[in-house]
This record gives C-alpha cells, sequence and structure tokens, in this order.
C-alpha cells in the first residue's frame, strides 16, 4: 500500500502548473500494477456511480444478465413486473457465482450446486433439504436473512448505474454536471438500434476513457470516418464528473444512419468513471460500456441509438454499426500502443499533455487520483 501512497504523492507533486502552461500524465503505475488496479477497482468503481448494463435488454421479466462491476459478480434482474434490480450474484449457501450467462430463468433462480431458489425479487424461496432430507429448517437459520443481497442501483435512461459501497451522494445530485451537458439530447425519444461487442483490448481502461475525451486525435486518428470534424471546430468540456468535448461544425451536414463518415455537430461526455456518451447531431448517439478486466485488459461494448423519428432499415443499421466498428478499432489500435509505450523507461512520469486539447482528459485523471487516496 505504501507504493500507492507514494505514486499519489508523485502525481499530487505534478499536479499544479500555471493555467495554460503544459500538464503532466499519469505515472506508468497507474497503467500497469496489479496493486492499482486492484485499488480502482474498490475506490473508483465500487465507491462511485458505475455503468453495469442498458435497460432494453432486460425488457422481458425473468431476464438474468451477470456482469462484472468493482471486480466484483453482480446479477441484474428483471422481475415479474419488468422492474429491474441487481444483486451480488453469488448464492448465499456457499458462494457460488449463480448466474453465468445471460439467460431468462422465468420465475426464480435456482443454484446449479444444491439448488436454493431465490425469487425475482432476491428472497430465497427454497432451500431444500438442508436441515435433513425433505427438512429445511434448521435452528438458527432463517430463509429471510439469507436472500441475495441487493446493490443499491439508478436506471437512468436506458442505463444501468450501482454504487455497490452504497454511500454515495444521490445518483441526481452526482450526475447532475453531466446532466447539465446532456441537455441538448432529446432523451425521450432514445431508441436502441444496435449493440456492437468490441472485445477485450489490450489495455488499461483509462487509455479508452482518456482517448474519447481528447479530440486533439480525431483528425490524425479518424482522419477518414471523421474526416468532416476539423480540429478548429473542436473544444473540451470540464464540469465536474463529466468531462469530453464537443465539435461544433460551422457547415453542419445533415448526416443521417446513411453516411459512412462522421461529418456532424457532435458531443463526446463521459461521466466518470466509465459512462461515454457520444451525441451525433441531429439523430444519433451511442453509449459504450468500457468494463476493466485487468491492468492491461477493457472490455467494451457499444449500444447505438437514434433520437427522433427516422426509420432505420436493417441495412442503414449494419452500415452505422459497422461504422462505429471501425471508429472504435482505430481508436483501440491506439490505445493498444500507449499500453505498449508503457513499458519504456522514458515514459515513467506520463508524458506531457495540452493544457488546450488534453485538459479535461486530465481533469478525468485527478479524478482517478483523488478516487484513490480515497
Ligand atoms: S452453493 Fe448454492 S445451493 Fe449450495
Ligand atoms: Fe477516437
Amino acid at each position: 500500500m505504501a507504493v500507492i501512497e507514494n505514486i499519489i504523492e508523485r502525481c499530487d507533486a505534478q499536479r499544479h502548473s500555471a493555467p495554460g502552461a503544459v500538464l503532466s500524465g499519469l505515472p506508468t503505475e497507474l497503467y500497469t500494477s496489479e496493486a492499482v488496479f486492484d485499488r480502482e477497482q474498490e475506490r473508483v468503481f465500487a465507491r462511485n456511480w458505475t455503468l453495469i448494463g442498458f435497460a432494453h435488454e432486460l425488457a422481458t421479466p425473468g431476464t438474468c444478465i451477470p456482469v462484472t462491476a468493482g471486480g466484483q459478480p453482480l446479477l441484474i434482474v428483471s422481475n415479474e413486473a419488468g422492474e429491474i434490480g441487481v444483486f451480488h450474484n453469488v448464492c448465499r449457501h456457499r458462494g457460488l457465482k449463480l448466474v453465468d450467462k445471460p439467460c431468462n430463468v422465468k420465475q426464480s433462480i435456482t443454484c446449479p450446486y444444491h439448488a436454493w431458489s431465490y425469487g425475482l425479487d432476491g428472497a430465497l424461496e427454497a432451500a431444500p433439504h438442508f436441515g435433513g432430507f425433505r427438512i429445511q429448517e434448521v435452528p438458527g437459520f432463517s430463509r429471510a436473512d439469507n436472500g441475495l443481497v441487493p446493490v443499491r442501483h439508478v436506471v437512468w435512461h436506458d442505463w444501468i448505474f450501482v454504487n455497490i459501497s452504497g454511500d454515495a451522494p444521490s445518483f441526481e445530485e452526482y450526475s447532475r454536471p453531466f446532466a447539465e451537458q446532456m441537455k441538448l439530447l432529446d432523451t425521450s425519444k432514445l431508441r436502441p438500434i444496435g449493440k456492437i461487442d468490441l472485445g477485450e483490448v489490450k489495455c488499461n481502461w483509462k487509455f479508452l476513457m482518456e482517448n474519447f475525451i481528447e479530440p486533439y486525435h480525431v483528425p490524425i486518428v479518424h482522419d477518414e470516418t471523421a474526416a468532416g470534424q476539423p480540429l478548429k471546430d473542436h473544444y473540451t468540456i470540464s464540469n465536474g464528473v463529466c468531462l469530453g468535448s464537443g465539435v461544433d461544425l460551422e457547415d453542419q451536414k445533415n448526416t443521417t444512419a446513411q453516411s459512412s463518415h462522421l461529418d456532424m455537430s457532435a458531443r463526446y461526455l463521459t461521466m466518470f468513471p466509465n459512462f461515454v456518451l457520444g451525441i451525433y447531431l441531429p439523430d444519433q448517439a451511442g453509449v459504450h460500456l468500457n468494463i476493466p478486466v485487468g491492468p492491461d485488459r477493457t472490455r467494451q461494448f457499444r449500444v447505438l441509438y437514434s433520437v427522433g423519428e427516422q426509420h432505420y432499415t436493417d441495412e442503414s443499421k449494419k452500415a452505422l454499426c459497422a461504422l462505429w466498428y471501425d471508429v472504435h478499432k482505430e481508436d483501440h489500435a491506439i490505445a493498444e500502443l500507449l499500453q505498449e509505450g508503457r513499458t519504456s523507461s522514458v515514459m515513467r512520469d506520463g508524458g506531457v499533455m495540452s493544457p488546450h486539447w488534453e485538459d479535461s482528459a486530465h481533469g478525468f485523471q485527478q479524478l482517478v487520483v483523488d478516487a484513490l487516496r480515497g
């Protein structure tokens, strides 16, 4: 632990620079160390509001989706009324991970080990033969005390967030700076039109977040896919837990799903720690979910949304998924090289960042350091 305190001290020492002066990146250990990764799970992901899934995937009662957040197995469940619950995904008997794959359990969740079964509300309904053959009762054992352990959660639009520690500020308060930036999106008209599984990216989760936040790379890395978004029209956004960038095109083309390029005004917004929303005016949005798997591994998904009444044919949905797959792969290639760069002793202290284009990414890094300090 002294090692982590030492890293935090180094971050603090580099933190203050004159306004407009060059900024420092984060030391290498923040992207490579198992100890830092473990502490992030607890202090960054378990103590804040972390994105874990998409409500539209749980429209059918009985749907169960296992996820990982804060390094722990969680289970998202849709009850008889279609309401979403989140529980720790462990059987209260011997601690087996209860649900391993997305499925529909109909009315109850049964443990594959000794067949304890839980209702969709998490209540333990049966502990067969626990006290002897055909006897469930055991002195001192109460089924009421052994239901699945609920996790504090909210469903906000299509997005499911958890606060595992249970003591973060209310979601409303926490998300206020983000909601402020999101106002230009008519969320009542959001419709999911596709999901892309981007697989496991060989980099630390923070490289993907930072890459989304800073606009500096866009005209270079996405020189074809984002040819219509020149650097001069970009600016950064920093407001508490909301960090990102915007691009307001002087010459807004009315890009639709049929387009194979990004040439519209847009907002690239993140809410600490892992919520990522792209708004592509006037009628598209996308959310991606980054799940840290290890210091140098991150799983990523993206859900695409239409905003408004526009009809998307199967063909146009496919084209849009293909465009976004390409854009993400361009970013992944860069993020993986950033990870490899951190094996060099030259980058031990984290390099330098532009006060103009990378101040919001730097703000994200400071939130990470503050969270680690706890
Ligand atoms: S571990 Fe689940 S029923 Fe025994
Ligand atoms: Fe990018």
